[in-house]
């Protein structure tokens, strides 16, 4: 198999080969899901909320985001690792958005950054493409917004709302991004999004028309259960394996049916007895 580029992501589009994405926040799973064949693999800020247990991906930070990119880019062949910004990483300044977005490549391995926001952050991506890195955009509900959101809800279901969107895709695309993510909007409009940009678009409960499609990996194994987003399909029940796994453990333990023989180095009995 061959190294995910992004001119791959270009080609995935004018073939009409849909873009497989999956979010990996350590070297095990990146490992697995690179193996199976995923095209990317996004270091999401996610991770705050799947792997950290915060209530939201706000308290993220330029470091957690750096100590996972490296655990993933070490597990990785041939998927394209993309990397998220956090919050507060990009919004300060250019000169400081340009420096994180570069940390994350030089320090974290990712091939590139992705970031959230539309018309606002255009200053922003161009010169981190000026930097040379590739950016991928994020549009719809995006999470590090929610406070201003009111919500995790599905985004541009009005006119306004939806012509917001759309004209902001069409402007990153014009900004040179080569991938947008569209979170929770109506499939309707991201099938027209996608029909008209010339970049793939990548969908999250986005419906089946996005040009990708991109979940969390405890949502779709099951290993995440505080709560499940309508758009997630459980693909795996690993988080009823693993406590099921855990009990047997428990119970062997107990029992002193663990470990057995095959798992014990042994001595001669000689040797022992000279120790008494
Ligand atoms: O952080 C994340 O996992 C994401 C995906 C939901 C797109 O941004």
């Amino acid at each position: 198999m061959k190294k995910k580029t992004t001119s791959w992501f270009k080609e995935a589009k004018l073939n009409g080969e849909k873009i497989t994405m999956l979010t990996a926040y350590d070297y095990s799973t990146a490992k697995l899901l690179d193996e199976a064949g995923v095209d990317s693999i996004l270091v999401g800020d996610s991770l705050g909320m799947v792997m950290l247990g915060y209530d939201s991906t706000l308290k993220v930070t330029m470091e957690d985001m750096i100590h996972h990119t490296k655990a993933v880019t070490r597990g990785v062949k041939n998927a394209m690792v993309i990397a998220d910004m956090p919050f507060l990483s990009y919004h300060i300044s250019v000169e400081e958005a340009v420096r994180n977005a570069g940390r994350l490549i030089q320090e974290g391995g990712a091939t590139a950054v992705k970031l959230e926001g539309g018309n606002e952050m255009v200053p922003v991506v161009e010169a981190i493409i000026k930097a040379q890195i590739p950016v991928v955009g994020h549009l719809g509900l995006t999470p590090q917004s929610v406070n201003l959101l009111g919500g995790y809800k599905v985004q541009g279901r009005e006119v306004e709302a939806a012509q917001a969107i759309l004209e902001d895709a069409q402007l990153l695309e014009e900004s040179g991004v080569f991938a947008v993510v569209l979170e929770c909007v109506p499939d309707k409009l991201s099938a027209l999004i996608s029909e008209k940009l010339s970049i793939p678009t990548i969908g999250i409960g986005a419906g089946n028309d996005s040009d990708g499609q991109v979940l969390v990996v405890q949502d779709m194994l099951g290993t995440f259960t505080d709560f499940k987003p309508k758009f997630v399909k459980t693909y795996g029940q690993i988080g009823e394996h693993t406590k099921e796994a855990v009990r047997l453990y428990i119970d062997e333990v107990k029992n002193q049916k663990f470990p057995a023989k095959e798992h014990t180095f042994t001595i001669s009995e000689d040797i022992i007895e000279k120790l008494y």
